[in-house]
């Protein structure tokens, strides 16, 4: 049941990976209420094309606003590439123009300018994500001379979702993606992992990468960007309740959301089912 009393701030995510960004939100803003929607059952969105991403998103971001939310974060940077300005600028009008709707590119890219030296960028993330070429055009709307390149991991996901993080085969695909980012440009000093699943690869990602480049996981970041976007929105801020309560809903399995979820989350979940 939705208690529609509260206003809960909406957190979406393909699957499991914006569990590490909820994780950041509820350490930066512990009074506030959070709902958590994975859409479990028709994950990985990674491949996906733009019609389906946006409409899966849309689904998700209506289910939300229906929850009582106010105030969604696309978690995701494949649905925040793919469906974010769509939403924005076409639905949330017709929608309700007093809702919102942030994604995570941008809070992500805003940090760059203090990070690399060489202005030289590496960009990692799933093929929807880098095919779509979001970072790239954020990146370059507020550092025009930065050098970006990017490479697509597409096993990575698969490989976190199956709590792969720790063996052979999956040094083998991290190293080689990495490689071959760092061959395209080797005068890259910072490489931002641009998919919320890969916090949980940042030990092996470490492994395959030298010392002097910055590897920026954005789950801190978006916490920080959300908290400061709280502050300057006082309006927004006041139709976010403030209990403290956290609840996970999944479209698939309860079970295994609850026993994956809790790795990418660090405590345990319980969840609870939702159809969209
Ligand atoms: N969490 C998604 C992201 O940040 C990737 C997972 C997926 O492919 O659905 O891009």
């Amino acid at each position: 049941m939705i208690d529609t009393s509260l206003q809960p701030i909406g957190v979406f995510d393909s699957g499991y990976g914006g569990l590490t960004i909820l994780k950041e939100f509820v350490k930066k803003l512990p009074d506030r209420d959070f709902i958590y929607l994975g859409d479990n059952a028709r994950t990985p969105y990674g491949g996906r094309s733009y019609e389906t991403v946006y409409s899966y998103t849309l689904e998700a971001v209506l289910k939300l606003f229906q929850m009582g939310c106010r105030l969604v974060i696309i978690a995701c940077n494949t649905a925040s590439s793919k469906a974010l300005r769509t939403i924005q600028q076409k639905n949330l009008p017709e929608i309700d123009p007093c809702r919102r709707v942030l994604g995570v590119i941008r809070p992500t890219v805003e940090i760059l300018g203090s990070v690399t030296k060489t202005k030289h960028i590496g960009i990692l993330g799933t093929v929807g994500t880098v095919s779509s070429n979001s970072y790239l055009l954020e990146i370059h709307k507020l550092f025009h001379d930065f050098v970006v390149v990017q490479e697509a991991c597409p096993l990575w996901v698969p490989l976190v979702e199956n709590n792969e993080t720790n063996n052979p085969g999956t040094d083998y695909f991290v190293k080689k993606n990495i490689q071959q980012l760092l061959a395209d440009d080797p005068k890259i000093d910072a490489i931002l992992l641009g998919c919320t699943h890969y916090p949980l690869l940042i030990d092996t990602i470490r492994k395959f990468t030298p010392p002097q480049v910055t590897i920026i996981p954005q789950d801190q970041i978006v916490a920080e960007s959300l908290t400061n976007y709280l502050y300057r929105h006082p309006e927004i801020d006041a139709g976010c309740s403030k209990t403290g309560s956290v609840r996970f809903f999944t479209t698939d399995s309860t079970d295994l959301f609850d026993e994956r979820g809790s790795i990418f989350f660090q405590m345990p979940i319980a969840s609870e089912k939702i159809v969209l």
